[in-house]
Parts: C-alpha cells; sequence; structure tokens
C-alpha cells in the first residue's frame, strides 16, 4: 500500500539575507537553498534508527532534571536521532557540535517559571515571547554547568552556546552545525510523538497541527535532507492519524 502525500508548502529557496557576519558567511557557503545532501538520507521512521552512540551517555545523565519539563525526555532524544541522521546526510559537519547541542538545546526550560511556558511561550507571537529568550540563556547556563566535567573545552562549549542561544528567536542560522540543529528541532515535530505532545501544546487537534507543519514548519527548514525527512514523515503521520477525515 502506498502513503497518500500530503501537500505542503515550498521550502524556502532564497538565501536569507542578514547583517550578522557569521550569518552572511554561512549564506555565501551555502547559496543554494534548500541546502543539497552530500550524503545519504534517511527518510525511513525516526525509531528505526534511535540516537545511536553511546559517547553521550555521560551527558544525558547529567540533565536527567533538565529532560523532566516541557516533554524534553521525549523531545531532545527524538531530535537527537534526527541530528545524527542529519550528519550522516552531511559528513562536512562538526557531528559532535551538532550532537550536543542538539541534546541540551531546550534544557534550559527546567530553569524557567513552568506556568508561563505554555501561556506565553506556545500562544500569541511565540518565537518572541520573553520566556524564548530566558530558555536559550538558561540553557547554555546548563551548558557552561555540566560539559567542562565531561571533558569538554572551553572553546567547544562557546561553539555549544552559540548554537543554543537564539536557536529560537534568531531568524537565520549562523553555521551548517546550527542549521542541522535547527533541521533536528523541528523533525521531531514531524513523527507520531512529535504530533501528538506539540498539538496539545498549542491547544491544536492533530488535522489542524499537521496542516501547519505542511504550511508553516516546512518552509523553514534549511537543508533538502530536512524536508525530504520531514515529508516522508508527515505523509506517514497523517495516513495513520486519519487526518483527512478527522477534522
Ligand atoms: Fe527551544
Ligand atoms: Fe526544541
Amino acid at each position: 500500500m502506498t502513503t497518500p502525500k500530503t501537500p505542503v508548502a515550498d521550502t524556502g529557496t532564497a538565501t536569507p539575507v542578514s547583517d550578522n557576519p557569521a550569518a552572511a558567511d554561512f549564506a555565501a557557503a551555502y547559496p543554494v537553498r534548500p541546502v543539497p545532501a552530500p550524503g545519504p538520507v534517511d527518510t525511513a521512521p525516526i525509531a528505526t534508527t534511535p540516537a545511536a552512540l553511546e559517547d553521550l551517555d555521560g551527558l544525558w545523565r547529567a540533565v536527567v532534571h533538565e529532560t523532566r519539563t516541557r516533554g524534553n525526555d521525549i523531545h531532545l532524544p527524538i531530535s537527537l536521532a534526527f541530528a545524527e541522521r542529519l550528519c550522516r546526510a552531511h559528513p562536512e559537519a562538526d557531528a559532535e557540535l551538532v550532537r550536543v547541542a542538539t541534546l541540551l538545546h531546550d534544557t534550559g526550560w527546567a530553569h524557567v517559571d513552568e506556568s508561563r511556558i505554555i501561556s506565553e511561550g506556545f500562544t500569541g507571537d511565540w518565537r518572541k515571547a520573553t520566556i524564548r529568550y530566558e530558555h536559550e540563556k538558561q540553557g547554555c547556563d546548563v551548558a557552561r554547568r555540566v560539559l567542562p566535567g565531561l571533558g569538554y573545552s572551553t572553546d567547544f562549549i562557546e561553539r555549544v552556546c552559540a548554537i543554543i542561544d537564539g536557536h529560537d528567536t534568531r531568524p537565520v542560522a549562523h553555521s551548517l552545525e546550527d542549521a542541522l540543529m535547527r533541521d533536528a528541532d523541528r523533525l521531531w515535530r514531524f513523527d507520531q510523538a512529535g504530533i501528538a505532545l506539540a498539538s496539545s501544546w498549542f491547544k491544536m487537534d492533530p488535522a489542524t497541527y499537521t496542516d501547519r507543519l505542511a504550511t508553516e514548519i516546512v518552509p523553514e527548514l534549511i537543508t533538502q535532507a530536512a524536508h525530504d525527512m520531514a515529508t516522508a514523515d508527515l505523509n506517514r503521520s497523517t495516513a495513520l492519524l486519519k487526518t483527512a477525515v478527522i477534522r
């Protein structure tokens, strides 16, 4: 049986303009959007390739407390699995940087006022909500607290923080590694687990939420690999959840 295709909006093809030097360098280095993948692109369900490497187990243990807020114990492992997949599609990227930044990027949610996460972080102009800036800053604090004891260098930790800081609120990516973390952060939403969890945050039914993924989130994806993974997942998830009928 073939899975019906869900119509999606075009991925953005224009290279974003920014007066930030790092963003300008990234845009110049990767002028084709979405960024083509030099390596293999796996579009199978993410459950078939969990985050496999055990070298981050010590880091997971250091942030168990931070995974217990805002579904991070679902969001972060699935996003890490997508990050590892994206790194296989982009072997030119610093995979360790992408993986550590993805694992830690939302740990700051555990250190902001939890009552404001849903009330401010997922309603209205949620991308610009003050609490979103706070969770980015707090995430950098977590990184600077836990990474030195695990042997990471100061330079590496600051590169991790440069990605975490602004991952939701900064409009453009500053490097390929930044772009891959951003795409991994979005890809988990297309999996059925992400739809189940995130649709409730936005107080949307699954049909409305998957419509929004197709029209608003797909165009935000930076790499072709992420676009291919997202559309494959969206087709599977909408068929499974019968969103064409239950609406
Ligand atoms: Fe975030
Ligand atoms: Fe996230």
